[in-house]
């Protein structure tokens, strides 16, 4: 099979020829329709452990990154249940568990990490959700608790991007009072998702945030060096939590210890993505695609990503 890849992490991608793989008895096999495109994808490229461990660990052969897939199913493995060829569904590939990513004309994933789709979500719009969909739910419906809460306060720090963009909406449909901060061309984007819009770019937005608040969450999908925890914990209710998804080593003691603070690896459960992909075919949830991408262009896509400026999703078209 075909996968943009590259022989050392640090190289541009291109289209490398890799021997498929046998399905191990709980995965299921993927005709790769779209893959979408998060910023751990070319963080991993960056990282020489990832290439040592892959090495160690891995698949012989060069690292094939991306997480988030939809496409069609081949191949079911002996245990799989409830998966039968040609469903669409959406997914989550496994890194940690030896597997290659998305960005291939065919990908392997775990039963455990992937939904069906129905007719009436589309590919690209899956491929949106797997990463940054289960990070947003994660956050705010298991560590804070969102759908347990009375006339909740949300703050959402980035609300612009991947994971912003969908934390909004997952609080909004929850009847939470969300709050958006974003810099002044997505005002307008983020009060469409549902929250009043705080500009960063504009005045003190942690005096702004204090006036609005205190809040059950604050989300913070940017991270500590912008939004350390001098400004997230002031804004809290007292039985409200801080939530970072972009942790520096600094802020481990705090997440280590029993606190208000956490983090999140948002990783794909089906539960999860059955709940996301619900969200979307009901309409309470919409994946704002910046950009479709060929897959034959994911360096391309990576070099947009790292820009830091991407409002939604990017998704790579195979
Ligand atoms: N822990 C996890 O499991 C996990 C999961 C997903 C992502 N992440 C990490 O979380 C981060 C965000 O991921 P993503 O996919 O949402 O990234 P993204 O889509 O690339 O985020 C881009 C957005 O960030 C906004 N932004 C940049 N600086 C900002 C600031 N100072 N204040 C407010 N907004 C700002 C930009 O909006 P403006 O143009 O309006 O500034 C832009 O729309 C990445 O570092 C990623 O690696 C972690």
């Amino acid at each position: 099979m075909k996968a943009q890849s590259s022989p050392k992490a640090s190289e541009p991608l291109t289209w490398l020829e890799l021997p498929s793989r046998p399905l191990r008895r709980n995965q299921v096999r993927l005709r790769v329709a779209t893959a979408g495109v998060n910023p751990v994808d070319w963080k991993m490229r960056g990282y020489e452990f990832l290439g040592i461990a892959q090495r160690l660990l891995g698949p012989s052969g060069p690292i094939v990154v991306g997480i988030d897939v939809a496409g069609t199913v081949t191949e079911v493995g002996a245990d799989v249940k409830g998966f039968a060829l040609g469903d669409r569904v959406v997914g989550g590939t496994d890194f940690s568990k030896r597997e290659r990513g998305s960005y291939a004309e065919e990908a392997i994933v775990a039963q455990e990490n992937c939904a069906k789709l129905p007719d009436c979500v589309p590919f690209d719009t899956a491929a949106g959700l797997p990463v940054a969909g289960s990070t947003a739910w994660i956050a705010l419906y298991e560590h804070g608790r969102l759908r347990e809460r009375t006339s909740p306060k949300v703050l959402v720090l980035g609300a612009a991007g991947g994971v912003g963009h969908l934390a909004v909406q997952l609080a909004a449909r929850v009847n939470a009072q969300v709050f958006g901060v974003c810099s002044t061309r997505n005002l307008a984007f983020v009060e469409s998702l549902g929250a009043t819009p705080l500009d960063y770019t504009k005045g003190d937005v942690s005096e702004a945030a204090k006036a609005l608040g205190p809040f059950d969450i604050v989300l913070d999908c940017v991270g500590s060096a912008e939004y350390p925890r001098s400004f997230c914990q002031p804004q809290l209710k007292p039985d409200g939590i801080h939530v970072q998804i972009v942790p520096r080593a600094s802020d481990l003691p705090f997440i280590a210890l029993p606190g208000r603070t956490f983090t999140v690896l948002g990783r794909a459960s089906q539960e999860r993505l059955e709940g996301l992909v619900s969200a979307v075919a009901s309409g309470e949830l919409k994946v704002h695609i910046a950009e479709r991408i060929p897959l034959a262009e994911a360096e391309r896509a990576h070099a947009v990503s790292r820009g830091g400026k991407v409002v939604g999703k990017l998704v790579l078209v195979a």
